[in-house]
C-alpha cells in the first residue's frame, strides 16, 4: 500500500513483554480502529503510515523505533 502522508518510513515494534497490541486508527474525520496486532516477546512488526492508517497505538510493554524517537511503551500492570 503506498503511503499518501508523504512519509514512506517504517515504524519498527519489538515487544518485550507477551500480548503486546499495535492498533491501527483510521485516516479522515472518522478517527478509530481498524486492525489490532498481538505480538509475543521478542516478535517484531515493521509497519507504516498509510493512506488508511493515521496513528498507530501500543499498548503494553515494547521497544519502538521510528526516524524521530527510540522510546519504550510501558505497561502499569
Ligand atoms: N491495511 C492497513 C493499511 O494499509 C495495514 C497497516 C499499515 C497497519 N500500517 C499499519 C495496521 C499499522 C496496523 C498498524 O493501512
Amino acid at each position: 500500500m503506498k503511503p499518501s502522508n508523504g512519509n514512506n518510513d517504517f515504524i519498527v515494534i519489538k515487544a518485550i513483554d507477551d500480548g503486546v497490541s499495535v492498533i491501527g486508527l483510521t485516516r479522515g474525520s472518522d478517527t478509530r480502529f481498524h486492525h489490532t496486532e498481538k505480538l509475543d516477546s521478542g516478535e517484531v512488526m515493521i509497519a507504516q503510515f498509510t493512506e488508511h492508517t493515521s496513528a498507530i497505538k501500543i499498548r503494553g510493554n515494547a521497544k519502538i523505533y521510528t526516524s524521530i524517537a527510540e522510546l519504550n511503551s510501558e505497561s502499569n500492570k
